[in-house]
């Protein structure tokens, strides 16, 4: 008998999608066989970027990767990921900021589907202090956020918000 693939889902809104998120994808694989990258159609943070858009930076950046798939995803997480047949749904924590927030997800989570775990890998020090926000902040302002989103998302904020951010 064949060896059940162990997929994980790893939810998020990735507006955009950034080194950190890129860099938790790759260690996840270490752990799974397949990573679904779910990108959230519903999400309370009006996004700069529509669904398609976002989910169309994201299949560019793990193009190449047969193991990473990315789909946009509406309704309840867990349900999505029955539907997908996952055994884990994968977070990122950077700081003991994101602690409480990600502690009651994971709990509710597991509330509506006991046999779904939640895992957590802590984001490499090289991203700790990035999120889709500062970064979306900075390009607007001019700033370089070069080596710190995959150059897919650099190409289409430096579009976005113009090419002061060069050099
Ligand atoms: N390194 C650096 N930054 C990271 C990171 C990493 N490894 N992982 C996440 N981040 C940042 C993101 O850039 C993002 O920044 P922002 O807040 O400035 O946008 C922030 O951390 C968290 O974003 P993300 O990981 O994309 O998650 P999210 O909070 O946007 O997504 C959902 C939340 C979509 C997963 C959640 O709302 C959900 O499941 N919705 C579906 C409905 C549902 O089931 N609700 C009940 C849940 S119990």
């Amino acid at each position: 008998m064949g060896k059940e693939k162990r997929v994980a889902i790893y939810p998020g809104t990735f507006d955009p999608l950034t080194n950190g998120h890129f860099c938790l994808v790759d260690r996840g694989l270490d752990i799974f066989d397949q990573i679904i990258v779910a990108v959230a159609h519903d999400s309370p943070k009006n996004p700069l970027f529509t669904l398609e858009e976002r989910v169309e930076m994201a299949k560019e950046v793990f193009a190449g990767e047969p193991r990473i798939i990315v789909e946009p995803f509406a309704g309840l997480l867990i349900d999505y990921a029955r539907k997908k047949k996952a055994k884990a749904i994968l977070r990122g924590l950077r700081a003991v900021s994101d602690f409480e927030y990600e502690f009651q997800m994971a709990l509710m989570n597991r509330k509506l589907d006991p046999m779904i775990q939640t895992v957590f890998l802590m984001t490499d020090y090289r991203w700790l202090y990035i999120s889709s926000t500062i970064i979306k902040d900075v390009a607007k302002l001019g700033g370089n956020i070069h080596g710190l989103v995959p150059e897919v998302v650099e190409k289409k904020l430096l579009e976005r918000f113009g090419k002061k951010g060069q050099g």
